[in-house]
């Protein structure tokens, strides 16, 4: 069970530690006193600006929008500047590693062009028709389509659920879950030209039926969205487009 700890002096943090490739990282210790409110983030930042100035780590927003901060906090995948202290923090002590599933830049810094380039993969950009001579394009925000997306449409790409992913730590060629939640609000787009093609993209070995269903991903994701959902979404599409023969 989590507890406020702040009435405590101080934390005991690990942080791994490497300077990527295929060096080993190691573990170092720190100590970091406690703050009312206190986020992950915060005791990371304390530890660069007053402790070692080396420690390379990544956020921009603070706020919970730019999906840089992401780390593996006591074994989980989450955003750090949204992750109190006093949620996850265990006698008094936190591990701080980098995301699982990627590989690492430096210390808390992980490579994500493997991740978005799988978005790309999964033709995660939109297509669309129209010239700047068109009117624009309205879409009814009670629309079945726009319905089916509406929580989908407000990923942040932090990464989060590729690093809990098990299928990605098995099969490096897995599209992954948040370019298979992209593809799937394209899928949905009524505006967008690319069906045919994001479907087929999405449709083979390393794609949406790979996916076991079992959800941890949808359980780490720090917005609550349901990439598990979204990729049943795109199975059930791609199933139909085979059956009508059009994929
Ligand atoms: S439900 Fe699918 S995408 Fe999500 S973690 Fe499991 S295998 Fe990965
Ligand atoms: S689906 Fe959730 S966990 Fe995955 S990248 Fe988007 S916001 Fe992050
Ligand atoms: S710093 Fe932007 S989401 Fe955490």
């Amino acid at each position: 069970m989590s507890m406020d700890r702040s009435a405590d002096a101080s934390l005991d943090v690990r942080v791994s530690r490497s300077g990527g490739g295929n060096a080993p990282a190691h573990q170092q210790s720190f100590t970091v006193p406690r703050q009312p409110s206190q986020t992950v983030l915060d005791v990371v930042t304390y530890i660069q600006r007053r402790l070692d100035p080396s420690l390379a780590y990544r956020f921009a927003c603070r706020v919970g929008m730019c999906g840089s901060c992401a780390m593996t906090v006591n074994g989980k995948p989450r955003w750090t500047c949204r992750t109190h202290v006093a949620d996850v923090a265990r006698d008094g002590r936190l591990d701080i590693a980098p995301l699982a599933n990627l590989p690492v830049v430096r210390d808390l810094v992980t490579d994500m062009r493997e991740f978005f380039d799988k978005w790309a993969r999964a033709k995660g950009q939109f297509a669309g028709t129209a010239t700047r001579h068109d009117d624009f394009a309205r879409v009814a925000p009670t629309s079945e389509a726009r319905r089916a997306v509406d929580e989908a449409i407000e990923c942040i790409g932090c990464g989060i659920c590729y690093a809990a992913c098990d299928v990605v730590a098995w099969n490096r060629a897995y599209l992954g879950p948040a370019a298979l939640n992209r593809a799937w609000t394209l899928v949905n787009d009524v505006r967008d030209a690319a069906s045919r093609e994001r479907l087929a993209a999405v449709a083979g070995d390393a794609g949406c039926h790979s996916c076991h269903t079992q959800g941890s991903c949808t359980v780490r994701c720090p917005k609550k969205l349901s990439p598990t959902a979204s990729i049943a979404g795109l199975k059930r599409a791609a199933t139909r487009a085979m059956l009508k023969g059009s994929l």
